[in-house]
């Protein structure tokens, strides 16, 4: 029995190749620059959130200061995003808050946070698939032709199945098979769509701005902003996929730091002007629709500008499952190397470098799981575990500062440990405003790892048994 927990709380070496015990040739292939890294952020950021919930959390939980929940949650992210950047130019690997949870603090919590990294990425993907599919419907609305119910909708819910969602994570699971970089290129192209859309709108609304919008700001309370945040913090999480790719950024020490800092940054500014000229534009109350940034368009009288903005959230959606996904290859694709997954997953395919065995068999098991299950609906998972990780991230940060001292560390949190401390407050009090049953389906994904783990113990001390 002891065999079996010998080792659970061993610690990786910091600066350790992981890549060379188990697979003596294999690396990624270096070629990301900081702007590919910022725009991977953005990419990642900027998506449904923006597009689909605010409206949501303005008319039933904040009200006008849903501009508030967003500075809020802005700062969750921001101390979290600084200690992001101090871990990856410290510790790197693309395993990002697994990998920093295996140095500071032993195996078995490194295996905690990589099981809630496949969820937070994995069930973040499948969702967005999901909201793509209506948007992708809705666009062709524009050209007079539509997908046929049946082929939008879940075998659940009554339909066979949603092809739009089935395909294009498959899609997105091929293109990131021919490399990073050629994604990246993809990623940015589409990225540009969204900002001009944005600004497409932000142009439009601000000439319509009305202050007595404004008359009832906080109609809620500051539970209804804090709800707000915890709702619309699913706006903001991508920027910790940029540090997952530590292992492709051609000057990861000095990049990933401008990367993850600067794309939060211009995103905060994107979503507290939206929010603002949203709430400013239309009574808050009116906002609860499916695509408030396009109906707001469209009440003013700019329709065509409206479908422009659908045009635009199609763009942002389809980047942030790119790069969710591309984070989720990368921690499994870490966790396999170091033996907490099978093997088998972590060759990388001979001429485009990429894990293409993990991008493909888990492509299609969240294409699947995007065309079958309605789960559209439990985005709050992601918070919740995004929240976690984030927890843990800034931790790490305070406990390594007393262990590894001596640790070179390209980019450092300003301010000693107060704002990691200031980021576990910050998330601790966003992950208690969320349900109950966000809760508990977090605590049934986490029982179920553990069982893995155990399981999967045993059989490794079997076969290192003599
Ligand atoms: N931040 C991403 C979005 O809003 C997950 O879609």
């Amino acid at each position: 029995m002891k065999g079996i927990f010998t080792g659970i709380f061993q610690k990786k070496k910091i600066g350790d190749d992981f890549a060379t015990d188990l697979m003596p040739h294999q690396h990624l292939k270096r070629c990301l620059s900081a702007l590919d890294l910022t725009l991977l952020g953005i990419g990642a950021i900027i998506g449904a959130g923006i597009f689909i919930l605010t409206g949501l959390a303005a008319a039933t939980k904040a009200g006008p200061a849903i501009t508030l929940s967003f500075v809020v949650a802005g700062f969750a992210c921001g101390f979290s995003a600084l200690s992001y950047a101090e871990l990856s130019s410290t510790i790197g690997g693309c395993g990002s808050a697994y990998g920093y949870a295996y140095a500071g603090f032993g195996e078995i919590f490194a295996w905690i946070i990589g099981w809630d990294l496949i969820l937070e990425y994995g069930v973040a993907c499948a969702a967005v698939a999901i909201g793509w599919s209506a948007y992708f419907n809705k666009m062709l609305g524009i050209f007079g032709w539509h997908v046929p119910t049946v082929w939008l909708t879940s075998p659940l819910a009554g339909g066979i199945i949603d092809l739009p969602a089935f395909l294009i994570m498959l899609g997105i699971a091929f293109l990131l098979v021919l490399g990073v970089k050629a994604s990246a290129r993809v990623n940015a192209i589409v990225v540009l769509i969204k900002l001009i859309t944005i600004a497409i709108f932000m142009a439009i609304t601000s000439r319509y701005v009305d202050i007595q919008n404004w008359n009832s700001f906080m109609p809620f309370g500051w539970t209804g902003v804090m709800s707000g945040a915890a709702m619309i913090f699913f706006a903001y999480i991508g920027f910790d996929a940029v540090s997952t790719a530590a292992e492709e950024a051609i000057d990861p020490k000095r990049d990933l730091p401008i990367g993850i800092i600067s794309s939060l940054i211009i995103c905060t500014v994107v979503y507290i002007v939206v929010a603002a000229l949203l709430t400013l534009v239309a009574p808050y109350a009116s906002l609860n629709t499916a695509s408030p940034v396009a109906d707001v368009l469209v009440r003013l009288g700019h329709a065509t500008a409206g479908s422009l903005i659908a045009v635009g959230a199609l763009a942002g959606l389809t980047t942030v499952i790119l790069v969710m996904f591309y984070g989720m290859s990368r921690v499994t694709y870490a966790m396999s190397r170091d033996g907490l997954l099978v093997e088998y997953l972590a060759r990388l395919h001979p001429k485009h470098n990429t894990p293409s065995r993990i991008l493909l068999i888990s492509g299609f098991v969240i294409a699947v799981i995007a065309a079958t299950l309605p789960i559209g609906d439990i985005a709050e998972l992601v918070n919740i575990g995004t929240l976690a990780a984030f927890v843990m991230v800034n931790v790490g940060v305070i406990v390594l500062r007393r262990t590894r001292p001596e640790l070179k560390r390209p980019f450092r949190v300003p301010f000693g440990i107060w704002l990691p401390i200031l980021g576990i407050l910050f998330c601790a009090y966003l992950m208690f405003s969320l349900p109950w049953v966000t809760w508990l389906r977090f605590l049934v994904w986490l029982i179920i790892g553990m069982a893995i783990y155990f399981l999967h113990l045993k059989s490794r001390a079997k076969q290192s048994a003599p």
